[in-house]
């Protein structure tokens, strides 16, 4: 590769799990890929050695007296690096000239204006901050598609299904011979226990994620299964499907990510170590194939597959996810926003684990008139449901 093909790649959420996995790979191809953008909410230090080591263009936090600290650091390292603050910030980092490439790995509703604004741009989005697609999905879509994007989603389970799909997808799954997507659930940590000992469960239990390791809130919604929920609505506008094109299918291995079942009985499913260094590679090479420095898969000791459905008694948040998909409008926007809360309360002991799924219910059964399909509305939503959420959560406390 020619240093004029050096691809520049802004990461959104640098410090995270995915951010962290992301630079692992690219440190590993320092003649394919050149840092632009690093950016982080709080994680000052962390983001301080990720400068020193990847000298980024830019770096962005979220307030202004990190930033100072962090030009500080900077200085005295004789580190040129440019330090930004706010949001506005990490939209000028995703949509900037020169990248090439933007890593969406913030997590939640904060992710959506600087994917949005990577979209908008015509980059090449590997979109990990699902929820960005959740609030916005028609409204991202249509980005994607205005500005010429190539959208590669980082998902497991979605860059599976990417990889077993045909090239070309758009149009509906039928028009491809597609009869359903298989979209692969490890179970989470409580798969097997009853709802009373699940009803007991503490924040460090439920992101104790048997499989993989991940962010805080991802952990807790594997463990409601609502990050299944999110991501079925994510394939759906991914993938042009209809909720009753997809079905869940738990797999406790976490080998198999995903699958397309074909219309002539062909199922195609992508398999390898749970190591998110695989799709992340994938986004950034496609349509080539790089070292993800992840150990190659081996079936020996694997030695068996387990298939089994969703028990959605006792985990409730996916159907609600499935419902908020099929009443459409904004009420995925409510549901993202109420269980960010939900989620941010259980992690802080305010909130019991199945009170997550039921502070989602009440929030939801209020609907918000209106639809999806401009910003302003996507965000005024996102917020009513936050104080609806913050109200239910008051009156049980109370
Ligand atoms: N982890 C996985 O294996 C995995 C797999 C599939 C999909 N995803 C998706 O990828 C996204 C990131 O997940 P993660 O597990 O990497 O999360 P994480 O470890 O919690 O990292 C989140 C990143 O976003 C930054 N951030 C958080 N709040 C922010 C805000 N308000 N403004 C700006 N930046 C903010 C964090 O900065 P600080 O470090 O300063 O807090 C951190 O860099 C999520 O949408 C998740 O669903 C993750």
């Amino acid at each position: 590769m020619t240093a004029s093909a050096i691809q520049r790649v802004t990461v959104l959420g640098s410090t995270g799990s995915i951010g962290t996995s992301t630079l692992d790979v690219i440190a590993r191809h320092p003649e394919r890929y050149q840092i632009h953008a690093l950016t982080a909410h709080t994680s000052k230090e962390a983001l301080l050695a990720q400068c020193i080591t990847f000298r980024p263009l830019v770096a962005v936090l979220d307030h202004e007296a990190d930033a100072r600290w962090l030009r500080a650091e900077l200085g005295r390292a004789n580190q040129p690096t440019d330090v930004m603050v706010g949001p506005e910030a990490l939209c000028d980092v995703a949509r900037d000239a020169s990248v090439d490439i933007v890593m969406a790995a913030i997590v939640g509703a904060a992710g959506l204006l600087p994917s949005l604004a990577a979209a908008e741009a015509g980059k090449r989005v590997l979109l990990a901050n699902k929820e960005a697609l959740v609030m916005s999905g028609a409204l991202f879509m249509q980005a994607v598609a205005r500005s010429g994007a190539t959208l590669l989603p980082i998902d497991s389970e979605h860059n599976a299904i990417y990889q077993c799909l045909p090239v070309e997808h758009r149009g509906g799954l039928a028009r491809h011979g597609i009869s359903q997507l298989l979209l692969t659930a490890s179970g989470g940590p409580f798969r097997t226990w009853s709802e009373s000992a699940i009803a007991q469960v503490t924040p460090d239990q439920a992101c104790a994620h048997p499989n993989w390791s991940m962010g805080r809130k991802i952990s807790v919604d594997s463990a409601t299964l609502m990050n299944k929920g999110l991501e079925l609505i994510e394939a759906c506008w991914l993938f042009d499907a209809r909720p009753d094109q997809i079905q869940v299918v738990v797999h406790p291995q976490s080998v198999i990510h995903s699958m397309a079942a074909y219309q002539d009985g062909s199922v195609l499913a992508q398999l390898g170590n749970p190591d998110m260094r695989t799709p992340i590679a994938y986004g950034l090479a496609w349509p080539e194939r790089i070292d993800a420095g992840v150990e190659a898969l081996d079936l020996f000791q694997v030695a068996r597959l387990d298939f089994e459905t969703a028990d959605e008694a006792r985990f409730p948040c996916l159907p609600l996810a499935r419902e908020a998909m099929r009443l459409g409008g904004l009420a995925p926007v409510v549901l993202n926003a109420a269980n960010e809360v939900a989620v941010d309360a259980f992690l802080n002991h305010r909130l019991g684990f199945l009170d997550i799924g039921r502070l989602v219910e009440g929030v939801l059964s209020s609907p918000l008139e209106g639809r999806a399909d401009c910003l302003d509305s996507i965000l005024w939503a996102d917020q009513r449901a936050r104080e609806h959420a913050a109200g239910w959560l008051k009156r049980w406390s109370a």
